[in-house]
């Protein structure tokens, strides 16, 4: 089958990889008909580039037709039409049964300290072979598809997967009382999403914040109150005029649906690239431990909150020894919920905006559909935020 694989910092390609088959009574093979491209790979694409193997298949968002289940799946069978989550979970360990299948003990990468298996995301989270391919074998079958009904286009499903239930897990997070307010930093798909459903779940005004024409445009399209980063001096500029907008307070909750890829520090820029020219057997402790990550998102997040409010991060962050300002945290009272989307804890509540109606306008989500055999070019294009690309998603 053709798959995208990494093969170094911002080179992937379409290459002809063996098909995949069933290995466990629990897995099953679907063929994938479409697949999204996400945030989370541009950080694979460049900064954690240290976690990576060359050729190892990316993607974590897809949707498809089921081919073949084993003996273990007793609910799924070919033909079924099904969208994938991103993480790989049992459904009935602790953590499952508990709403967390993030931190699936069947499937957490003990040997290196990590949560649940993910799809297409490093050795960290297990190296299992990705979904921006023709085929995906999904271990744990038995748990992890979601069918979904035959009729509407895959763009009204798709992003159950991972968009949806990490939007929906930040805003949930972020707790935001019954018309308050709510500021949303990094307006691409996730931070786009994350202000919908924000505005769907009764919050009374969204702020947005980025640094990209089309995105901002988006985003007020729908009622979003949006501040281009561009226009500031510095993020304390930012900050006053969102504080202006809320009683001089600052917003309820800030979510953080920027991560790591944040524009504002130069000096961590030089930091990534120093590491990603040690050796490797350096530079992976190295990414993981010092402060490597470009913080400004958060940094803004947790000047911008009210005091007493909540910060949800969405965003990914790598390092484990960032430097926090824990005696703003402490002081300002903030409380902090981050985490990797529990994608089945949030579908039942999601599915039934889904309907034609489209309350959450899924099916024009997408700015471009591609084939897989450009890829490469997607990456690039969706990296550099260029042709007015928010979601890609390939349809192979
Ligand atoms: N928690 C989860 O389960 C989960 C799932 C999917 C994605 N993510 C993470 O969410 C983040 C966003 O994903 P995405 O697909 O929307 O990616 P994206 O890279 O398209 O979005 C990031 C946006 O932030 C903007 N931005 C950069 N610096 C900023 C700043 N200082 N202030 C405000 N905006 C800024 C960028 O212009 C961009 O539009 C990524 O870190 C991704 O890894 C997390
Ligand atoms: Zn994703
Ligand atoms: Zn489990």
């Amino acid at each position: 089958m053709k798959a995208v694989t990494w093969q170094g910092k911002r080179d992937v390609r379409v290459e002809t990889v063996p098909d995949p088959g069933i290995q466990e009574p629990t897995d099953a093979v679907i063929r994938i008909t479409s697949s999204g491209l996400c945030g989370s790979d541009l950080h694979l694409y460049e900064v954690l580039t240290p976690f990576m193997t060359p050729g190892d298949i990316l993607g974590h968002e897809p949707m498809g037709i089921v081919e073949e289940v084993g003996a273990g799946v007793p609910d799924l069978k070919a033909g079924d039409r099904v969208v994938v989550p991103f993480q790989i979970a049992c459904g009935s360990c602790w953590m499952c049964e508990n709403s967390l299948p993030t931190q699936c003990e069947t499937t957490q990468v003990t040997g290196e300290g990590m949560g649940a298996a993910l799809f297409g995301y490093t050795r960290l989270y297990g190296a299992v072979p990705g979904a921006q391919a023709e085929y995906l074998r999904v271990p744990q079958a038995q748990f992890g598809p979601i069918k979904v009904p035959e009729g509407p286009p895959d763009d009204r499903f798709v992003y159950l997967s991972d968009v949806l239930p990490t939007a929906w897990q930040a805003v949930a997070y972020a707790d935001v009382p019954e018309g308050g307010t709510v500021a949303v930093l990094g307006l691409g798909p996730i931070g786009d999403m994350a202000c919908r459903v924000a505005q769907l779940r009764g919050a009374g005004t969204v702020f947005g914040v980025d640094l990209v024409t089309e995105r901002l445009q988006r985003a007020r399209q729908r009622g979003v109150e949006t501040f281009d980063l561009r226009d500031f001096d510095d993020e304390k500029d930012l900050v006053a005029a969102i504080r202006d907008r809320t009683a001089g307070r600052g917003p309820d909750a800030v979510i953080d649906a920027v991560g790591t890829e944040a524009h504002g520090s130069a000096a961590a820029r030089l930091a990534q690239n120093a590491t990603a020219l040690l050796p490797r057997k350096l530079s992976a402790p190295f990414a993981e431990r010092f402060s490597v990550d470009r913080l400004a998102a958060l940094y803004t997040a947790i000047d911008l909150v009210r005091r007493g409010g909540t910060i949800s991060l969405s965003g990914v962050y790598g390092g484990m020894a960032d430097p926090l300002p824990l005696l703003t945290l402490f002081d300002k009272q903030i409380q902090l919920r981050m985490g990797q989307a529990n994608v089945r804890r949030w579908v039942d509540d999601i599915l039934p905006h889904l309907t034609d109606e489209d309350v959450l306008g899924v099916e024009d989500f997408a700015t471009h559909r591609v084939p897989l055999d450009e890829a490469p070019h997607a990456y690039e294009m969706f990296q550099r935020k260029q042709d007015g690309a928010v979601k890609v998603l390939m349809k192979p």
